[in-house]
């Protein structure tokens, strides 16, 4: 069993100093960026990222993202030179929420790569994460920093619920702005693919790289006989103790069927403009054309209806365009993959 003081750091000059002293030391630092906390590890030692699967409880098999914060580091952890497709990438959107796959390095250890030979790299734009890398002096492998399973972190309070005693510091740096964790593309394979949706768009990929191919398991469920190419997508995620059912439909049949279907302990899980219009138990996540919006609710939404003992929840499902596709994505998982059509 995992028995740490956890220390509480604002980010301040001497807090974030103190946890890059900790980084440097092989410690474990949960950190702020601006999509959701990563638990934070010196990505180039095996040890201290074996820290990060105990703290986790994460399968080994399960790579973790490594957080650079100049280009130069990024191309320190790829193997050969850095591809033309990565470069456009980064010029566009780094520092920011995007995650490529990249051949591995031989500086990058094995396990961060959860036995890959590729490697997933992300800059950050959080200021306190950038400051936080550069401190430690070294790229940092950085997984949600939630228990697996659980919903991803956007407040430190959050992290302090779920890792309290299993790090040795929470970097509390206020509530992540974008919500959803970093949109994942591969240049491994033939064309680009994407593998998870985050807050770089399909569309924003598409217009720097032209055609991307969408992994199935962004908005179907594989099962186990197939062969996934991001290994974090065939575990089950996002789960609240409550039952989520995510349904399909316009305003008028939501709402109806809110109205006329849910029971003693259920809520509804509507879009703002629904509130006025439901007479059920309901929390809004954000107007429907809002995914930003949406995208920064929803994590803790899905806590609050734990925290709040919600038995079942009732979530209208969100236009897959534009960052929608990201919270489609986390709410499918959420709900096992049960979505009605009404
Ligand atoms: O926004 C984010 O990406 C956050 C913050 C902390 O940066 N991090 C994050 O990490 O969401 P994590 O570990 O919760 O999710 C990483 C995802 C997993 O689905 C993992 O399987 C996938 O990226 N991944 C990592 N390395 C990979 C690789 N070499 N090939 C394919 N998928 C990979
Ligand atoms: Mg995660």
């Amino acid at each position: 069993m995992i028995n740490i003081t956890t220390k509480l750091l604002s980010a301040t000059v001497d807090g974030i100093a103190e946890a890059g002293r900790l980084l440097g030391e092989g410690k474990t630092v949960i950190i702020p960026t601006e999509t959701v906390y990563g638990l934070a590890a010196n990505a180039l030692d095996a040890d201290a990222v074996a820290k990060i699967f105990a703290a986790k409880g994460r399968p080994q098999d399960n790579p973790l993202i490594v957080h650079v914060a100049s280009l130069a580091q990024a191309e320190s952890l790829v193997s050969g030179t850095l591809p033309e497709n990565a470069r456009l990438l980064a010029a566009s959107f780094w520092p920011g929420p995007l995650t490529m796959i990249l051949p591995r390095s031989s500086l990058v250890p094995a396990s961060t790569a959860g036995g890959l030979d590729t490697v997933a790299i992300r800059m950050p734009a959080h200021p306190v994460a950038l400051a936080v890398i550069e401190a430690a002096g070294v790229p940092l492998a950085a997984p949600s920093a939630n228990r697996s399973g659980s919903p991803s972190p956007t407040t430190a309070t959050h992290c302090v619920d779920d890792m309290s005693g299993r790090v040795s510091a929470v970097l509390d740096g206020g509530d992540c702005s974008v919500g959803v964790e970093s949109t994942v593309v591969t240049l491994c394979t033939g064309p680009p693919r994407l593998l998870r949706p985050g807050a770089v768009t399909l569309e924003q990929l598409a217009a720097v790289l032209g055609a991307v191919e969408v992994d199935k398991g962004v908005t179907e469920h594989l099962d186990d006989s197939v062969r996934v190419s991001s290994p974090g997508m065939k575990y089950k995620h996002y789960s609240p103790t409550a039952q989520v059912i995510l349904l399909a439909g316009d305003s008028e049949r939501y709402c109806d069927y809110c109205n006329n279907s849910l029971a003693e302990g259920d809520c509804a899980v509507c879009f703002d403009e629904e509130l006025s219009r439901l007479a059920v138990t309901a929390i809004g996540y954000g107007n429907s054309n809002d995914h930003d919006a949406q995208a920064a609710r929803l994590f803790s939404l899905l806590r609050e209806l734990d925290s709040k003992g919600y038995s079942r929840a009732f979530v209208h499902a969100p236009a897959t365009d534009g960052v929608g596709l990201a919270v489609y994505n986390r709410l499918i998982r959420a709900a096992g993959f049960d979505l009605r059509r009404l």
